[in-house]
């Protein structure tokens, strides 16, 4: 069994203090919530003052990005083992923020993995298609193209530090989610590619989380496919009722 991961990917929104004010509403609708990892990942000045709030908490913290060097003259960069003394457990990597808009490639994410994993973090991997992409029937072949990139030169032990969410671009801040069939169908193309590369046992115990859209009003449904181990929310992850609304998926 898979336990599944409800993650809140907050992006460029909220200050400290609103920060605190969210997990300080977020933690007591969650307080009673069992079988489901949660996690938020605020932005980065706000790592060390929401991982405080969250002490004792059933909440977890991750960051939205790391740079691949321990330390050196790498000026604006966090290191993992930075994202670590915050407080942090996690951290998603390879978002299609990122590779749209400042410039991440399979390499670069590649060697993000790797130095997350080295500094004991889980790290969130983010893949998925554009919508041309779609439309040009690439989506398995750009899919394969990230995963292959994202795992290249790993272990299969160190897999069971690693998280897949999968996030068609289109369905990303566009209230248009990809349909529950649509979603398993892809999310089971990335298991079998794992299982090629690294072997079934280890492809099963992966968890492959879907993002783009997911509100409390569609969760259940994506979460109901097999292959769906979670979700990867924007939006809806910026305030405490509808986050909680969709960690709470099985209530
Ligand atoms: P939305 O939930 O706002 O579509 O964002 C999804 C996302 O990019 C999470 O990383």
């Amino acid at each position: 069994m898979r336990t599944p991961i409800i993650a809140g990917n907050w992006k460029l929104f909220k200050t400290i203090a609103e920060a605190g004010a969210m997990v300080n509403a977020l933690k007591p609708l969650v307080a009673g919530t069992s079988g489901v990892e949660i996690v938020v990942a605020p932005v980065f000045t706000a790592l060390r003052p929401v991982a405080d709030a969250l002490a004792g908490s059933n909440v977890r913290l991750a960051a939205q990005d790391c740079y691949w060097e321990e330390e050196g003259a790498f000026t604006g960069e966090v290191a993992p083992r930075q994202l670590k003394d915050a407080g942090c457990s996690h951290v998603i990597i390879g978002h299609s923020e990122r590779r749209q808009f400042f410039g991440e490639t399979d390499e670069t994410v590649n060697k993000k993995v790797k130095a997350a994993l080295a500094a004991g973090l889980i790290a969130i991997v983010c893949v998925g298609e554009t919508l041309t992409d779609r439309e040009d029937d690439a989506t398995f072949t750009i899919i394969e193209k990230q995963i292959s990139g994202a795992f290249a030169g790993l272990s299969t032990d160190s897999l069971a530090g690693i998280v897949i969410a999968y996030e068609p671009v289109w369905a990303i801040g566009t209230g248009k989610t990809a349909t529950d069939q649509q979603a398993q169908e892809v999310h089971v193309f990335i298991r079998k590619l794992v299982g090629k590369i690294f072997g079934q046992p280890a492809a099963n115990a992966m968890r492959i989380l879907y993002g783009g859209s997911v509100k409390p009003d569609n969760v259940k449904g994506l979460m109901a496919q097999p292959d769906i181990d979670g979700a990867l929310v924007g939006g809806a992850s910026l305030k405490a009722d509808s986050f909680a609304a969709i960690v709470n998926f099985a209530c």
